[in-house]
């Protein structure tokens, strides 16, 4: 199993370019089921996520094929399966993005529950009842569930909590449902908003996405189409942290600033110093002063970069709240953080508070998932010494050549 060796302390310099979206391409790649004409897709991250993706989609008879250094073309007229398989959809949440498309196709799915990062129960039960609203029948066998529909229907339908994915599956599944779905209480993320775009650029209905409600007037079938991923927003607020918390001068380049707006606003509350233009950021070193953070759905704080922000607090002056309200299990990573001398106290799987600065050592850590990696990552960029950070699967399932791309700005870290 890999891992990185890193020597800390180091102040970084240089620029470092920011790779398409890992949670727009890993729909997009689903939404391509829906049509039966080739989808070609560009300004895809090469990343471990994306590859299960594709061997769950070759498993269903696709044929994918690279065309560029980041561009695939996606043909499914021999979709032949409409049973995701198992040992593969265990290990990445994304699987369950084939659901709608395949009960599009073919009027029946089955799979099992989707894995992914353990960061909570992450239940499906709003993807259930989505489907069931628009007329869809779902049996438990086994361990799979298996959900019938001749062909779905029109609703309206209310998410009782927020989901991406959820929003994402059920505008895949209006798109070729007879009839009019309006859904209400929706995930207002860019990744939505872009699917909606690629979608409508088929062929497709699709009304009012990156907003709470969202209106979707069926069609028959649906066009080929071309679509270039979006800038990845995670992956940008990552490395923005990771400049600002080493205190170091970094440019991230092709990013979108304005998916971004509640990170930034927060670094700017914290005395940060940076400047922002078109699609870059420029960060110069600062003195940081502890704030609070809450975790929301976008354009709140996104609870994806809370574990890297974390890393940041332990380097300012002062205390401060990470309320995580998304995930019930997404702070139990900040035990490692503490044995590298982070000062933190859990209040309650919701809550920590960290006060600063401290003094971080190196010492060894294991990644649990993409972006508590990530953290332990910068974490041991600031850290006196040397850490190892074992498992680093979790990173490259998010992040492309993390190391090579982090030593062209100084960084002193190599996978052994
Ligand atoms: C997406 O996951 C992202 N993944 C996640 O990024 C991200 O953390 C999350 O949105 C929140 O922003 C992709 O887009 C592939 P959820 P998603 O598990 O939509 C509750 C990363 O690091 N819920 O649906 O799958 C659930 O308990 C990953 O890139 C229900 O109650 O998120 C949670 O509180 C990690 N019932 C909230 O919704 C349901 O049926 C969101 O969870 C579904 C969800």
């Amino acid at each position: 199993m890999n891992k990185f060796v890193i020597t800390g302390g180091k102040k970084l310099k240089g620029t470092i370019r920011v790779n398409g979206a890992k949670n727009d391409a890993l729909v997009i790649f689903a939404a391509s089921l829906l049509t039966t004409q080739p989808v070609t897709v560009d300004n895809i991250p090469d990343i471990e996520d994306i590859k299960k993706l594709f061997k769950l989609m070759e498993k269903l008879g696709c044929k994918i094929e690279r065309t560029g250094t980041s561009k695939y073309k996606i043909k499914t007229t021999q979709l032949n399966s409409h049973l995701i398989d198992s040992d593969i959809a265990k290990k990445i949440r994304a699987s369950i993005l084939l659901t709608a498309p395949l009960l599009g196709r073919f009027g029946r799915v089955r799979f099992p529950h989707p894995g992914g990062c353990v960061i909570g129960e992450r239940p499906i039960d709003q993807f259930l009842d989505g489907y069931k609203s628009m007329g869809a029948k779902i049996r438990i066998r086994g361990n799979l569930y298996e959900i019938t529909a001749s062909r779905l229907k029109g609703a309206e339908f209310v998410f009782n909590n927020i989901t991406v994915t959820g929003t994402e599956s059920l505008i895949m599944a209006a798109t070729l449902a007879k009839g009019r779905t309006m859904l209400k209480n929706c995930a207002c993320e860019p990744e939505v908003k872009s699917l909606a775009g690629f979608l409508n650029s088929c062929g497709a209905k699709i009304v009012g996405a990156g907003t709470p409600y969202i209106t979707i007037y069926g069609v028959d079938k649906l066009k080929g189409g071309v679509h270039r991923v979006i800038s990845d927003r995670v992956e940008a607020g990552s490395f923005v942290i990771l400049a600002v918390a080493t205190n170091s001068d970094i440019t991230i380049k092709n990013c979108e600033p304005g998916h971004l707006d509640a990170l930034l606003s927060s670094l700017r509350k914290a005395g940060a110093n940076f400047s922002v233009g078109k699609n870059s950021i420029e960060v110069r070193p600062s003195r940081l002063n502890s704030i609070n953070i809450k975790t929301h759905e976008y354009p709140g704080f996104p609870t994806d970069l809370q574990a890297p922000f974390c890393v940041l607090l332990t380097q300012s002056k002062g205390s401060g709240l990470v309320h995580e309200t998304i995930y019930e299990g997404r702070l139990t990573w900040t035990e490692d953080l503490k044995r590298m001398g982070a000062d933190i106290h859990i209040y309650d799987p919701h809550r920590i508070e960290i006060k600063g600065p401290t003094k971080l050592r190196g010492r060894e850590a294991e990644s649990p998932d993409i972006r508590a990696g990530m953290a332990y990552l910068i974490a041991a960029l600031c850290a006196k010494g040397k850490s190892t950070i074992n498992n680093v699967y979790q990173i490259d399932r998010g992040y492309e050549k993390i190391e090579e791309r982090l030593r062209k700005i100084g960084a002193d870290i190599r996978r052994v």
